[in-house]
């Protein structure tokens, strides 16, 4: 009999739950299930003895398409060593893996189904804890929205950041510097062969984006939260240093099997406080907004935007790296990462929270350093690298539910901005039309995307839209830009993002046509179309709703998925399925 056969359920409310009971396949014998079980496993090499250790599942994501995850076979090689040490078993076992890179159209659309497929994956095999190693954008969103979900003890790891390389002596990474870089080849400033020299230098190593994109980001959340083991955020994909985070990570995982510690016992409403706390000091990706409203809705916890501008208002930018800023992951793991900085926000964060190591955070930064002199990528908030607010939660008639701006990473000047509308109706169209020399689009336009939201297209990354080429030759940088979708974590500009509701489920967006005034006003938290109630009335009655995708993931996925504002999971993945 294996060690963990126990029955027992999970209390929650903080309490340690009870190792659970491993699943069984169904062929209305159990005694007989157990036999064939034993027979199967004996073939593939798993004696009485391995079968008697506690089962720790490992969720392998490697693809050819997700060259973030390159260094995989050598992280699950590690946690499956760390496993083994602690005398457990590890079962290494397959999921979606979402890479932003060669998804089409956006990775977004596939998150909730890799969430689902992980969730079912881990309840449905016999394993006592699951070790969940992600990285790119989607991964580590939808493993900790399976975690919150389940009912198997679960602890996360990362593949880690790229380091950076150079061009012409002049430090280049993902993806920041692509699309500064690709600015400067729109612009005209570099020709087709420095154009490929810099493809060759942005991302030379095995990991992911090392900014503060969307992987860094939700690293940075996943420890924060508690649902890593501490430090690992930032070692680098290629490092001894993230080898032997994954071989701890193995070891604690047999722990975890052992006490029965499940997600939902750690993510609590502080530990969202915590992260949120965190988000705001990094300057972190305004896509974590939604992964974290889909989270904390598995997690049952109540989460609304307003709690992330009321956390901005309060928290200073402390981390010096791009896009807020100027360094890189290897610069913040140097500086020693998530544990310092929080060691530097320790006055604004609930201690008492305990994560997967199982100890308050007050006792575990008891043994950590403040922010060392030597350094400048980690500030502190009696020195900080920038203002509270560097992401605003805006509303008005353009987003009666709510809208995102990053103001860390957008021109002071546009902050509070009027202009004429130039509406697109999809991400296609604004590729068709926006380098038209004879659009009449000025510097003073406000650019609308639109039928880009969840319902829409699945929430792509299009929401920085491109400065049109004609302005960008006169040195025209930024914009205001408004649209119902995404931007990427690397991305700046003056980019209001996650209009909710969207257009295609009749959102004012869809209402808006070229000329119309859009105000923004970032200070007042408003975003603004100025147009009579009336006029608008008069045109919503002539929109005509879009037809939704025919069969399949797409169709399930436009017919459930809800809006920005509540994270764009599916309407039927909350704690009791509402
Ligand atoms: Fe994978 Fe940036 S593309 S992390
Ligand atoms: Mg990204």
């Amino acid at each position: 009999q294996p060690a963990t056969e126990t029955a027992g359920s999970r209390p929650g409310g903080g309490e340690p739950s009870a190792p659970r009971r491993r699943a069984v396949t169904s062929y209305g014998d159990e005694g007989f299930s157990g036999f064939l079980r034993g027979a199967f496993l004996a073939g593939s090499g798993r004696d009485r003895e391995d079968l008697a250790r506690p089962v720790v599942g490992v969720v392998d994501t490697s693809s050819d398409f997700n060259p973030c995850h390159r260094q995989m076979p050598q992280i699950v090689d590690s946690v499956k060593q760390g496993v083994l040490e602690a005398g457990g078993l590890p079962m290494v076992f397959p999921t979606i893996s979402l890479g932003e890179i060669l998804l089409s159209p956006t990775s977004m659309l596939f998150r909730n189904l890799m969430a689902m497929e992980t969730e079912e994956m881990v309840a449905a095999q016999p394993m006592d804890a699951v070790v969940l190693i992600g990285g790119c954008d989607k991964t580590v969103p939808a493993q900790l929205m399976a975690a919150a979900s389940g009912d198997v003890p679960a602890i996360v790891e990362v593949t880690g950041p790229m380091i950076t390389s150079t061009w012409r002596g002049e430090r280049l990474g993902a993806c920041t510097d692509c699309r500064r870089m690709w600015a400067k080849h729109r612009a005209g400033e570099l020709d087709e062969q420095e154009t490929e020299e810099v493809q060759g230098a942005l991302a030379t190593t095995p990991g992911t984006c090392m900014v503060m994109g969307t992987a860094s980001t939700m690293a940075a959340m996943a420890e924060t939260l508690g649902m890593m083991l501490p430090g690992g955020a930032t070692p680098p994909s290629a490092t001894g240093e993230r080898l032997r985070h994954a071989t701890a990570t193995g070891r604690r995982a047999v722990e975890l099997a052992r006490t029965g510690t499940v997600a939902r016992d750690i993510l609590t409403r502080e530990a969202f406080e915590n992260a949120l706390t965190v988000l705001a000091a990094i300057g972190g990706s305004t896509n974590a907004v939604v992964h974290l409203l889909a989270i904390a809705r598995r997690a049952g916890v109540d989460l609304t935007l307003d709690d992330f501008d009321e956390v901005a208002r309060r928290i200073p930018l402390l981390l010096d790296l791009k896009p807020s800023g100027r360094g890189y992951m290897e610069d913040f793991h140097r500086a020693g990462g998530v544990p310092v900085l929080l060691t530097a926000l320790r006055d604004h964060l609930h201690l008492d929270t305990v994560g997967v190591l199982g100890v308050p955070l007050r006792e575990l930064l008891a043994g950590v350093e403040p922010p060392a002199t030597w350094q400048d990528t980690i500030r502190t908030p009696a020195d900080p690298l920038g203002d509270a607010g560097a992401l605003a939660v805006l509303r008005g008639s353009l987003a009666p539910d709510g809208a995102v701006l990053k103001v860390s990473a957008a021109s002071p000047e546009l902050l509070e901005h009027t202009g004429p509308a130039a509406v697109f109706d999809s991400p296609a169209d604004a590729v068709a039309r926006l380098d038209d020399p004879d659009s009449g689009i000025t510097a003073e336009h406000v650019l609308v995307l639109r039928n880009a939201g969840p319902v829409g297209a699945g929430m792509p990354e299009a929401g920085s839209l491109p400065i049109p080429k004609h302005l960008a030759a006169q040195g025209v940088t930024d914009m205001v830009r408004v649209s119902d979708a995404r931007m990427s974590g690397t991305s700046y500009g003056t980019v209001v993002l996650h209009c909710a509701p969207e257009a295609a489920v009749g959102g004012p967006l869809a209402l808006v046509r070229d000329g119309d005034l859009i105000r923004l006003d970032a200070p007042q938290r408003r975003i603004e179309l100025l147009v009579p109630e009336q006029e608008l009335e008069a045109r919503r009655a002539e929109l005509r709703p879009p037809q939704p995708p025919a069969r399949g993931w797409r169709r399930l996925y436009a017919e459930t998925v809800q809006q920005a504002h509540l994270g764009a999971d599916l309407d039927f993945m909350g704690p009791a399925g509402e």
